[in-house]
């Protein structure tokens, strides 16, 4: 089937109450690997692509790639801007063949915010994209000294409803304790659930968690085995994931776990195998461990044989 857009996915999702993965890509095999995981849970799925990802592997092959990922494939895919923040790029994304766009603005002011969101969401509804807005900061552990200070990025609910009705955005990231990247937290993981209920509650509209990896056990300890320098990691526990689904989260972005899986499984190769120096023997089995850690999301966030609801 052709590509579908993100709301078409995750209206379904809202309404069934389960997660959908957002899986970043970057390159060929982590979308093949990605997708063949997708495929064998019978899962819907949305590739995310940062601006980084355009500027690393180029615009055209981007959009080539997942296309014809979804053209082969019988399972819903949508392809989404991750994080857009440059105005020339979402641009580009909703006339370009992008099927969902996030907007960004979410280090600006709220009336700015709001302002900036609005444009964009104005833009891609008159393409038929949807279009994803954020409010609240992701600050990493290192980002915030103080309790107080940590608590003043999450997102404030009657702000998010004025900025939902305000937007028109199909669907929302608050900040509710998460962030980016392996090293997630120190001490105790700890999501502010409370805050999520209400903001579903007050908006009903599907809700997207960022910074969602879980840093899997096992992946981060094939990484360290490796030797990879990842001491201090720590991500989402599946049991604040599964609790945030049950509240309403349907959109979990996962970037951080694919990274180490596949980054994990090139070690080991180069390890055990000083003489291999044939591309495809390295890349291979990372695809393969990709297709591994995504089927286990899909367990984790409930989406398995749901390609075909409706
Ligand atoms: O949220 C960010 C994603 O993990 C993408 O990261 O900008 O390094 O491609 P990136
Ligand atoms: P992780 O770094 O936790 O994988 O989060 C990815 C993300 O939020 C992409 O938008
Ligand atoms: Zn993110």
């Amino acid at each position: 089937m052709g590509l579908v857009t993100g709301k078409e996915i995750l209206e379904v999702a809202n309404r069934d109450g389960y997660a959908v993965g957002a899986f970043n890509i970057n390159n060929l095999e982590i979308l093949q690997g990605v997708v063949a995981g997708c495929i064998e849970k019978n899962s819907p799925v949305i590739i995310a692509v940062s601006e980084g990802a355009i500027k690393y592997a180029g615009f055209d092959y981007i959009v080539a790639m997942v296309k014809t990922a979804a053209e082969l494939s019988p399972i819903p895919i949508a392809l989404h801007l991750d994080h857009g923040r440059d105005k020339e790029i979402i641009y580009r994304c909703i006339k370009g063949g992008f099927t969902s766009v996030m907007i960004d603005a979410s280090h600006l002011p709220l009336e700015e915010n709001i302002k900036e969101t609005k444009v964009v969401v104005e833009m891609a509804h008159a393409e038929g994209i949807s279009v994803e807005g954020e409010l609240g900061r992701l600050k990493g552990v290192e980002e915030t000294v103080s309790v107080a200070e940590r608590e003043a990025t999450l997102t404030d609910p009657q702000q998010a409803e004025r900025f939902v009705e305000e937007t028109g955005v199909d669907f929302l990231a608050p900040a509710i304790g998460t962030s980016h990247g392996a090293f997630k937290f120190k001490g105790e993981a700890k999501l502010d659930l409370e805050r999520l209920k209400e903001i579903k509650r007050r908006l009903g509209i599907p809700l997207v968690l960022h910074g969602a990896s879980t840093v899997p056990q096992r992946i981060l300890e094939l990484a360290l085995k490796y030797g990879a320098d990842l001491k201090e990691a720590k991500g989402v526990p599946s049991e604040q994931l599964k609790k945030a689904i049950a509240l309403g989260i349907n959109k979990i972005n996962t970037d951080t776990d694919l990274r180490l899986a596949f980054t994990g499984a090139v070690r080991k190769v180069l390890a055990e195998n000083p003489g291999v120096f044939d591309p495809r023997k390295i890349l291979g089995p990372a695809r393969d461990m990709i297709a591994e850690v995504v089927k286990e999301k899909i367990s984790l966030f409930g989406s398995s044989g749901k390609a075909r609801s409706r």
